[in-house]
């Protein structure tokens, strides 16, 4: 089968353009990665070449060894990527060492997969351990409402998942593990991967100060779900505080275990602190 026929890409491309229409990706801003089933693989391999040269990835990922991946492209923006989904995207192939990677398919015009693949590959290889191989897109995106409170918020696990939680009585249901906070670091490389890559052993969202968010999750739908979840709530608390600095009244630590109850998550009391 055509890789552009096949459901998964199908997905990956509109993924990709909705979070284009949120305007979460100015210029080449942010980047998607999806970890393709074998048998999404079978589908597709007659599409695909294995004559490209390997590449080093600049992190070390064993537990992906021999998988592939949709990634988008470095430089490449969101707003192309339906339109011209073999040049803003690629398949890649990692090798048996977890070293390298080759591409497989797309990229037509050149160029490589984004800047952030050591982050997105050591995202996955922690997710598909943690998750048991069911997490498999991990999705970077510039929402403006998010990276907004990163200039006013202290930069704490606590603060952002309590703070986002309050706005919105679907958070703490959508999202119940909270959400990590990167320090602002420089991007695109192994450091910034690391740190992030470690957030997800716990959470589904790791927010980079003052640049962005990164999601991990099961299927497109999952993922864009958590991102805009998370990206409506900061635009909510943004509101908020540019109405007043103080709360009339808001969802208390005594609600939020209610609704854990009848909802049936967990809620670390960490989060539930007396302000
Ligand atoms: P890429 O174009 O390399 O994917 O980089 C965009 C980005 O958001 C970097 O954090
Ligand atoms: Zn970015």
């Amino acid at each position: 089968m055509n890789v552009l026929e096949s459901t998964f890409m199908q997905g990956f491309i509109r993924m990709a353009n909705d979070g284009w229409e949120q305007g979460w990706h100015e210029r080449n801003g942010g980047n998607l990665t999806y970890r393709m089933r074998r048998e999404e693989v079978e589908q597709v391999r007659d599409d695909l070449r294995f004559d490209a040269p390997w590449q080093p990835i600049g992190t070390s990922v064993p537990d992906l060894a021999g998988e592939f991946f949709v990634a988008t492209g470095s430089g490449k923006y969101f707003r192309n990527v339906s339109a011209f989904p073999a040049d803003a995207c690629a398949i890649l192939e990692v090798d048996e060492q977890g070293e390298r990677f080759r591409i497989c398919w797309g990229l037509v015009n050149g160029g490589r997969p984004t800047s952030e693949l050591p982050s997105h590959l050591m995202n996955h290889e922690v997710k598909k351990r943690v998750s048991d191989g069911r997490h498999r897109v991990i999705y970077h995106a510039h929402p403006a409402n998010v990276i907004a409170l990163t200039f006013v918020l202290p930069l704490t696990d606590e603060a952002f998942t309590r703070e986002l939680w309050e706005m919105a009585t679907e958070c703490p249901v959508v999202f119940p593990d909270g959400i990590g906070v990167v320090p602002w670091m420089v991007p695109g490389g192994r450091e910034i991967a690391v740190a992030t890559s470690k957030l997800m052993e716990k959470y589904d969202v790791a927010i980079w100060a003052h640049h962005g968010v990164f999601c991990s999750g099961e299927t497109f739908d999952l993922t864009f779900g958590l991102m805009h979840t998370v990206e409506k709530s900061a635009e909510i608390l943004v509101k908020v505080l540019s109405m007043t600095g103080s709360k009339r009244q808001t969802i208390l630590p005594d609600d939020f275990r209610r609704l854990a109850h009848d909802f049936n998550v967990t809620l670390q009391e960490r989060f539930l602190y007396e302000k």
